[in-house]
């Protein structure tokens, strides 16, 4: 057997049960529990559910990682767990969790960003991580591009959204069509009948003065106005709703801005190895215009299951603090719900 460390990975920010194991770069086993069809009559995540069905998942989750796995707790080496930005209560379930077994094992504490855990989470798929990297970062919560330099250490945010996050936009536009939480799997399905350029709607922060203002952020608010007022055209006219050319049309304009910038963030900082991650990345437009326009730079994109929130992200930045000798959390670490992008290690 290989004598890598085994990291235990933790995730709980948000509403899923992440519980991973990694072996330096070999995914040993990643156990995802999902509370999402307890907030779907909600039509959003509901802070307090999540976090109750985080406590009535952990333990469950964790047994049937080591089993999957085939190890035992007192073969893990290190502890890493997601310490923010997240949920409050959702975030304080998992660290409480990893303060306990870290205590009890006597194993290091490693207490992470969860945004650079989804930058790291590809080294499991397409191998050790070339630094420097831009990263694009697009989730339900967060849409960021970095400039990661040193995942365990320098990750500095070149641009965010200003208002909506892109996975937000999905699931407000989703819900607008009378389609299921979360809302990117279900635009993403119905866009694949309709035309992506049947209605022009607006690319945010594309104008020429945004370009000096704005040029690595996000606007998605005035998008999903622009499908408001054009949903509300339609019913006034009454004129039945294109919903799949709606949804395409949508996503078009999402993917085009995402990838337009994040293609160049990499040209105006010299870098040609591009990571993307987070929960819209599962998005296949996204995917295939990055296919499309990104020549002569590294793009990589994890599979869809490691781009939505589990516990192999964390596991995974785990283990390159663990062989970069990066010394461990305090043990008393809390959850920080707004721990900042460029703080990859909690307490730093
Ligand atoms: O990373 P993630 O699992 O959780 C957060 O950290 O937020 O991302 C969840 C978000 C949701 O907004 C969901 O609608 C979106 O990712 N998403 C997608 C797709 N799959 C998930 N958005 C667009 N297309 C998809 N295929
Ligand atoms: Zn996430």
């Amino acid at each position: 057997m290989s004598n890598e460390p085994l990291v235990l990975g933790i995730e709980t920010s948000c509403d899923e049960t992440g519980i991973a194991l990694v072996r330096g770069r070999t995914l040993l086993a990643d156990t995802v529990a999902s509370s999402v069809d307890e907030h779907v009559r909600f039509g959003g995540v509901v802070p307090e559910v999540a976090s109750r069905a985080h406590l009535e998942a952990f333990a469950p989750t964790l047994r049937r990682a080591c089993a999957d796995a085939g190890v035992s707790l007192s073969d893990v080496d290190a502890i890493a767990v997601t310490a923010g930005p997240g949920l409050a209560g959702a975030l304080l379930v998992g660290v409480s969790a990893a303060q306990g077994l870290a205590l009890a094992l006597d194993r290091p504490l490693y207490g992470v960003n969860h945004l650079a855990a989804h930058v790291a989470v590809d080294r499991l798929v397409h191998g050790e991580l070339p630094e420097p990297a831009i990263a694009l970062l697009v989730s339900g919560g967060h849409s960021s591009l970095l400039s990661v330099r040193d995942i365990t250490s320098d990750v500095e945010p070149l641009g965010a959204t200003l208002d909506d996050a892109a996975g937000e936009a999905f699931d407000k536009v989703a819900r607008l069509l009378g389609l299921p939480f979360p809302g990117g799997p279900a635009i993403d399905a119905l866009a694949r009948e309709g035309d992506p350029d049947a209605i022009a709607f607006p690319r945010g922060l594309t104008l020429p003065r945004d370009e000096v203002d704005h040029r690595h952020d996000f606007s998605f608010s005035g998008l999903k106005t622009a499908v408001v007022r054009w949903i509300d055209a339609c019913r006034r006219e009454g004129r039945e709703i294109p919903l799949a050319d709606v949804a395409a049309s949508f996503q078009e304009a999402v993917a085009d801005v995402l990838v337009r910038k994040a293609i160049r963030a990499c040209r105006d900082e010299g870098i040609d190895t591009l990571v993307v991650g987070g929960g819209v990345a599962a998005n296949s437009r996204l995917r295939a215009l990055l296919d499309d326009r990104a020549e002569g730079l590294r793009v990589r994109i994890p599979p869809a299951r490691l781009c939505t929130d589990n516990g192999a992200m964390v596991a995974s930045l785990g283990a390159v603090l663990v062989e970069r000798g990066v010394a461990a959390t305090p043990l008393g670490l809390g959850a920080d719900s707004s721990l900042p992008v460029d703080v990859v290690l909690a307490g730093r």
